[in-house]
């Protein structure tokens, strides 16, 4: 990288004895005689490293450059000269931001090695700049969507592990997100520019999967016209999901137990052993330790698989995610549907904070997508719901007699709402549309607050 220096003294002989020698070095050197015009070199934007004098004359001081850099520009270090005598100025730019000072008459072969520092730790600066916009770019871990104090751990786990090399068991109930936590787990690896190798172990008989995942060479059966590379050797160098893990067979079992510990294997009739280096990550709905125990899972491969276990939580007992959740898929399917549909009125909300959602994420988004397409108003209601998320809620009414007053009303609403949602207060006020808050103030009014109600259940 070839740094851009930037020096300001308003005595021609330093600035430009300066110059000559940063250039000798093999820097790019521009030269300022006053404080404004080093400003303007600086707000063009591709300045590295700042030297420059305090005191100047003209409007703009070394101190003023200093303070604009720390300001506006904070990643460029700035280097202040001061005359003789004036430390207590030095002190301050020190205090001010300077990385940092020397006194004239300057020592040069100082004053380079502080410049050689600085512009390394600038390069440190500017690489992880670089990397972090990646990061942000392209692998976003904000594909899993959720809140939670749970999927946030989850989220936590998949940062940490993903760039080891260490196999990692996702767990979890059908539609949970077991495979969006394997894909966030390649994207933020640095095996991330190579190939993402997905296999379904319960989609393929025992002997085609075998073969998918190892290959065969020519004529290994009937059928096998030419020779076949495997998902782990197009895996090389990457990863390979293996969903669905639980419903292998013992023979496949074996082989890649072997993968594992050897990164061996062979070809479905085939003689050379090939090598690969391949981050394997296997899910499963199932209870692999109960499949140890009845004997259809080999222990030692469940122990390999099992080196990081990620456990993804069903979405019942996550239901903070759910309001996220739902204005992801929302968006997601008004813009799929060509539609414009704003919400959810708090009837078809309510009732899909009551669902129990078995079928998790999926039956989520599922509901999301049909009742996008279902409704016809702004909004989303009851009747736009799945008939098994609305069916409980249609049946479950308040009953608020004639004759009351809407205060009255509104306390019976909130009081009903509040036990049927066991206390929970967030849930609460989103269901009745006001912000807790509100919830809370309403709950002092109609006295259904008690005094201890800070250190109750949310
Ligand atoms: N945290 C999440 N954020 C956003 N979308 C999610 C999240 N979790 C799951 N989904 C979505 O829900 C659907 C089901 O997720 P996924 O296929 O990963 O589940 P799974 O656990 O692998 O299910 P199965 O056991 O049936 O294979 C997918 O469309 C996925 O994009
Ligand atoms: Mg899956």
């Amino acid at each position: 990288m070839k740094f851009t220096i930037l020096i300001i003294d308003d005595e021609k002989n330093i600035r430009e004895g300066l110059a000559a020698d940063f250039e000798m070095d093999g820097y790019n050197v521009k030269v300022a005689e006053n404080g404004k015009q080093g400003l303007e070199f600086i707000s063009k934007g591709d300045i590295d490293l700042v030297i420059t004098d305090l005191r100047m004359p003209g409007g703009v001081s070394g101190e003023d450059v200093l303070r604009h850099v720390t300001a506006e520009t904070p990643g460029i270090p700035v280097i202040v000269l001061t005359g003789h005598g004036s430390i207590d100025a030095a002190v301050q730019a020190m205090h001010d931001g300077a990385y940092d000072f020397l006194t004239k008459p300057l020592n040069l072969e100082q004053l380079e090695m502080i410049v050689k520092r600085a512009l390394q730790g600038r390069e440190l600066s500017l690489q992880h700049q670089q990397l972090l916009k990646e990061v942000d770019s392209n692998h976003q871990v904000d594909e899993i969507i959720g809140k939670s104090a749970a999927m946030q751990k989850v989220i936590t786990l998949v940062k940490k592990v993903a760039d080891a090399k260490i196999s990692v068991l996702v767990t979890g109930e059908s539609g949970v997100g077991k495979e969006v936590v394997a894909d966030a787990l390649h994207k933020l690896s640095s095996r991330r520019n190579n190939s993402f190798i997905k296999v379904h172990c319960a989609a393929l008989s025992e002997t085609l999967l075998e073969s998918e995942l190892f290959g065969h060479e020519k004529g290994s059966f009937t059928g096998a016209e030419s020779l076949h590379k495997g998902k782990f050797e197009q895996a090389h160098g990457g990863t390979i999901f293996l969903d669905e893990i639980g419903e292998i067979n013992q023979t496949v079992q074996v082989k890649l137990l072997r993968v594992l510990q050897e990164k061996k294997f062979e070809r479905v009739g085939g003689e050379q052993t090939l090598e690969v280096d391949v981050r394997v990550i296997a899910a499963t709905n199932r209870n692999l330790e109960e499949e140890v125990k009845a004997g259809r899972f080999r222990e030692d491969l469940y122990f390999r698989l099992n080196g990081i276990h990620i456990e993804v939580p069903p979405l019942r007992e996550r239901k903070d995610d759910i309001p996220l959740l739902m204005n992801a898929f929302l968006e997601k399917y008004n813009a799929e549907n060509n539609k414009n549909v704003k919400g959810f009125d708090s009837r078809a909300r309510a009732a899909i904070y009551k669902y129990d959602w078995p079928g998790n994420i999926r039956e989520l988004q599922h509901c999301v997508e049909s009742s996008v397409v279902m409704a016809s108003g702004d909004e989303i209601t009851l009747d736009d719901l799945p008939p098994t998320v609305s069916h409980q809620s249609k049946s479950e009414n308040i009953a608020i007699p004639v004759g009351i007053s809407l205060d009255e009303a509104e306390k019976i609403l909130i009081q009903q709402n509040l036990a049927a949602n066991k206390g929970n207060k967030s849930k609460t006020a989103d269901i009745l549309g006001i912000g807790r808050k509100t919830l809370h103030r309403k709950l002092q009014e109609y006295g259904l607050e008690n005094d201890d109600e800070e250190t109750s259940q949310e």
